[in-house]
């Protein structure tokens, strides 16, 4: 029997402000899913000891999954990652000079021993971590599973009812 906190269960993390046009899409899909979270802007490289201790601090304060988002030398998801065992998951960032192939290659490259689960460059990497983040919390919570589940369906439902001529 889990004992169940009010919240928050996710903790979204993001590099920088310019960040939060995307990273909105993960906190409206959380929403969406009734999941009570926290949005944080933090830097590894800008904020690295407030960084460091607000992850360190999370497992006391009962949230299950962090998400971190970071673009260009994105180092965000893997110091999140090395400052907690709870679930990390990175969305790399689209960059101006190389559109988030560096954001993507920063996360996704973590060396063995500190993994980093990476989703998407941009506003589709942040939906599924979102996602991700609401499957992780129903392994226990049978009613997420549910809400999952009836969300697949609604696509599935407005895929087929497309009319193409
Ligand atoms: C990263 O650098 C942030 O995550 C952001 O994606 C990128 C640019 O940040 P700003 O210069 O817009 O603050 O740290």
């Amino acid at each position: 029997m889990m004992t169940e906190t009010n919240g928050p269960w996710v903790g979204i993390l993001m590099g920088s402000k310019s960040d939060w046009d995307v990273m909105r899409a993960a906190h409206d899909t959380l929403d969406q899913f009734g999941v009570p979270h926290e949005c944080r802007v933090l830097s590894a490289h800008r904020t690295p000891r407030e960084t460091a201790a607000y992850v360190e601090g999370v497992e006391a304060r009962g949230i299950e999954v962090l998400i971190a988002a970071a673009g260009g030398a994105a180092h965000l998801a893997g110091v999140t990652a090395a400052h907690t065992v709870m679930p990390v998951l990175g969305v790399p960032m689209e960059s101006a000079s190389l559109k988030g192939l560096d954001s993507l290659l920063a996360t996704v490259q973590m060396p063995g021993g500190i993994p980093v689960g990476t989703l998407a460059i941009g506003k589709p990497g942040a939906v599924n971590a979102a996602l991700l983040a609401v499957a992780i919390l129903g392994v226990k919570r049978p009613e997420l599973r549910d809400k999952l589940r009836a969300f697949r369906a609604g696509q599935a439902a407005k895929i087929l009812a497309e009319k193409l001529v």
